[in-house]
């Protein structure tokens, strides 16, 4: 499997941005997009209006195998279908923080 757009400096810095919000108790960050906080609205209910989750559907990245056939606005339509669509929540503006998250914790889950 092809392994592309991975950016490390960025993520291993989110990380660091991710913890510091953590450690003030605030799951949604208002930093810059990173894998943690797309992992954690991944798992979380808050971008629905059913009570579910990605994580629901997904589980493990279950249904996300062939991710690598996608480019990164693709993707991100993908995740905005899922959110209007599975868990009848916003559709999210195309810039936003928490969808770029989302389309680079997925990008992780890609190999
Ligand atoms: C109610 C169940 C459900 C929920 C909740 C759900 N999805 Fe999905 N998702 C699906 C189904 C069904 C498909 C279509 C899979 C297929 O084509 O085989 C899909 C497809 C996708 C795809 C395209 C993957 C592919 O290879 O075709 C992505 C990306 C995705 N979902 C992300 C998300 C994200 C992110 C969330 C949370 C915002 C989410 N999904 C929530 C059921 C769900």
């Amino acid at each position: 499997m092809r392994i592309f757009d991975r950016p490390p400096v960025s993520a291993a810095m989110g990380f660091v941005v991710l913890a510091l919000h953590l450690g003030c108790g605030s799951a949604i960050a208002t930093e810059n997009p990173n894998r943690e906080l797309g992992k954690a609205l991944f798992e979380s209910t808050a971008l629905a209006s059913n009570g579910k989750s990605c994580a629901s559907c997904h589980p493990d990245g279950k249904g996300l195998q062939e991710l690598d056939a996608y480019d990164d606005n693709m993707l991100r339509e993908m995740i905005n279908f899922c959110i209007r669509d599975a868990l009848k929540g916003k559709m999210l503006p195309n810039d936003a923080q928490e969808l770029e998250s989302m389309r680079l914790y997925l990008r992780s889950l890609q190999r």
